[in-house]
């Protein structure tokens, strides 16, 4: 699909960015449209006729893909997840998927620990107690029991996962970890001790954390199974909704006594939405957060970065990086 003249290629931004982004790939020499606020996806694939697509949470699945005259030649994910995008149909019509892997994996992290702390020393409830003009001490000094020395279970150790093993280990924790393709070797040279089933892995942690890219073999695959640990385990899943059973989870709070920090649902809203309901967000042992842990500006700025290089190399005819 690469292309050898590096002028005026029509390239399609579905989501907002940084105007430095549209800056850069004009620099590159492309024309750069970007989705009207009313616009539906489909509406501005037909307007542009893109060569290239920059997408970050919009859809494109079959529908989407109907509505284009022309299919793109390449489809860049400004992200790590593909499953926004059709990728089997996207393949059939010949189009090139990359997505930005790795770039947002340490602010993905930083967040799960953010969320492994939060849970164990309910840091978002001191603050709205305090906010509230109470001074509750005593209270919240009965539950935390601290992360050093206790296992972490990390299921998914792509580069969120094996980010977050590094920072898990620096808290002293004992990291344990499965994921589809490890090793042993791989997880002797990482330091965690290797697993050989989600449920091993589980099995008396004090805590998981998710990170797993949804798929069909990975839809709701985090289940009872893999959640009934003992009271006062924590779960954090920072990867996709849809790869937990939600109601194994509530099941696991209320009956088994975890407790949970969510930064991604399986309903989620859209990008423009402005409100959100959820049984789990509701009960006072989930602690939610917007499905932000990409969003610092760091991560912007490596995700950026990542656009740029692969746009750069298709306009060249150069090899895509991570292909
Ligand atoms: C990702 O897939 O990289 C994350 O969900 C972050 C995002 O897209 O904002």
């Amino acid at each position: 699909a690469a292309r050898n003249a590096g002028r005026g290629c029509p390239l399609l931004l579905l989501d907002p960015c940084r105007p430095q982004l549209i800056q850069e790939l004009q620099g590159l020499g492309c024309q750069t449209e970007q989705r009207g606020n009313d616009e539906t996806v489909e509406e501005a694939l037909c307007r542009a006729a893109p060569e290239v697509v920059v997408v970050r949470s919009s859809l494109i699945q079959e529908p989407q893909l109907a509505a284009c005259k022309k299919a793109p030649h390449l489809v860049m994910r400004a992200g790590a997840g593909v499953d926004n995008l059709a990728v089997p149909a996207l393949a059939e019509r010949g189009v090139v998927v990359c997505n930005a892997a790795g770039a947002n994996a340490v602010a993905v992290a930083e967040l799960t620990m953010a969320h492994l702390l939060n849970l164990d020393r309910r840091l978002s409830d001191q603050v709205e107690s305090l906010r509230r003009g109470q001074w509750q001490r005593l209270h919240f000094a009965k539950g935390p029991r601290g992360l050093y020395g206790r296992t972490l279970a990390v299921l998914g150790l792509g580069s969120v996962g094996r980010e977050v093993a590094r920072l898990a280990k620096a808290f002293g924790m004992n990291v344990r970890a499965w994921s589809r393709s490890l090793t042993s070797e791989e997880a002797e040279e990482m330091g965690v001790a290797f697993c050989g089933s989600m449920e091993e892995a589980a099995f008396c942690a004090d805590a998981i954390t998710v990170h797993l890219p949804l798929t069909a073999a990975t839809r709701g695959v985090v289940g009872l199974d893999v959640l009934m640990l003992a009271p006062g385990a924590l779960f954090v899943n920072m990867s996709r909704g849809g790869v937990v059973d939600e109601e194994a989870l509530l099941e696991a709070v209320k009956v088994y006594g975890i407790r949970a920090g969510l930064d991604v649902f399986a309903n989620e809203p859209g990008a423009s939405d402005t409100s959100f309901h959820d049984e789990a967000i509701m009960h006072p042992d989930i602690y939610g957060s917007h499905h932000t842990g990409a969003r610092t500006e760091q991560a912007a700025e490596a995700v950026e970065q990542a656009v740029l290089e692969v746009v750069s190399a298709y306009l060249e005819g150069r090899p895509i990086p991570g292909r």
